[in-house]
């Protein structure tokens, strides 16, 4: 069978990849699948480059997860987004439990920033600058950014990333942005905001958490293109596709047309220039311990071997 890679550079994409991190390099048979750029061709860090991990204590940072997956991704030819600089999430108590007013946590948001960035200047292809920053509604999600700077502090990340890396590509990561409705609206009109006040940005990551039998491809690929309407890419970053458990034949041969649909937006959309997996194998897969009942979401299961997810993704890239 062919590699998706292969298949998704075939077709004119930029990559195909996984999320991965240090934590499953011990794993003989999962890494020996891992390197192979003719199915991967890209990485993100699922973790260690998150604040907590990356810049433990103020002004200290840790790259050591990060440059382990930098280095696995580098020496088999592989590119790598790094995976992210302001996020609500994994932030380390430092930031969570201390007092902030406007001007000290702006130098903390730069220095962070200024700190990850330049750490891989001129070696990544993007960055998750802002990772998740909206609510379902479409308003912006209150945290410690946004309650202190209001949505400045969306421009000040990128603008910390522009300088401290001229050339890597600056992401806002969201989900909920496959479907139509506030969400997307608020995304969009997030980025003509930043594009008005002229503040770098250069593509939106589509998460592309899916539940089987909620895909609509039509949506999806308008929403896609209402942001490269803007002159921006767009990326799919964590693709998977859950399933209430057990998953039958049946499921997965649904789960394969899903896939396939779901990749066919990405090769419908010009601007799309390649799809990650949140990790390939339902073995390292997230959905199991965040949602009970759902799993079998990626394209390998967890014995390592090729799901019919696999081949949707493949039909999606190699169909003209
Ligand atoms: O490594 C430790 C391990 O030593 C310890 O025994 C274990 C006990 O809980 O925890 C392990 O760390 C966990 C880590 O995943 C690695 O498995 C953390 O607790 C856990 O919080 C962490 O979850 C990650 C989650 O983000 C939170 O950061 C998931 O792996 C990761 O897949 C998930 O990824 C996010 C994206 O960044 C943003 N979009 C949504 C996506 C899914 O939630």
């Amino acid at each position: 069978t062919v590699g998706l890679n292969d298949a998704a550079k075939a077709a004119g994409k930029v990559y195909f990849g996984t999320a991965t991190d240090t934590n499953e390099f011990g794993d003989y048979g999962y890494v020996t699948i891992l390197n192979d750029t003719s199915i991967f061709g890209q990485f993100t860090p699922g973790n260690s480059l998150k604040w907590m991990y990356a810049e433990p204590e103020q002004g200290v940072f840790n790259f050591t997860g990060g440059d382990e997956v930098y280095a696995m991704a580098y020496e088999t030819g592989k590119i790598m987004r790094g995976h992210n600089l302001v996020w609500y999430s994994e932030l380390p108590t430092w930031v969570t439990d201390a007092t902030w007013d406007a001007t000290n946590l702006t130098t903390t948001i730069q220095s962070h920033v200024t700190g990850e960035v330049s750490h891989y200047t001129g070696k990544l292809y993007a960055w998750d600058v802002v990772n998740e920053p909206l609510n379902d509604n479409g308003t912006f999600r209150s945290d410690v950014f946004y309650d202190t700077l209001g949505s400045s502090y969306i421009s000040i990340a990128l603008n910390a990333a522009r300088a401290a890396d001229p050339n890597v590509k600056l992401y806002i990561n969201e989900y909920n942005l496959e479907y139509s409705g506030p969400k997307i609206d608020a995304m969009v009109q997030l980025v003509k905001d930043l594009q008005a006040e002229g503040t770098p940005i250069d593509g939106i990551g589509f998460e592309s958490h899916f539940i089987l039998g909620e895909i609509n491809a039509q949506e999806f690929q308008w929403n896609m293109q209402n942001i490269t309407a803007l002159g921006l890419e767009v990326a799919i970053t964590e693709l998977d596709d859950r399933i209430e458990l057990p998953a039958t034949a049946a499921d997965l041969y649904q789960q394969q047309q899903e896939y396939q649909e779901i990749v066919g937006v990405c090769m419908a959309v010009e601007g799309c220039v390649g799809v990650t997996v949140w990790d390939y194998t339902d073995y390292y897969s997230w959905i199991p311990s965040t949602f009970a009942g759902y799993g079998a979401a990626s394209p390998y299961n967890e014995c390592l071997e090729k799901k019919p997810a696999y081949d949707g993704i493949a039909a999606a890239f190699t169909s003209t």
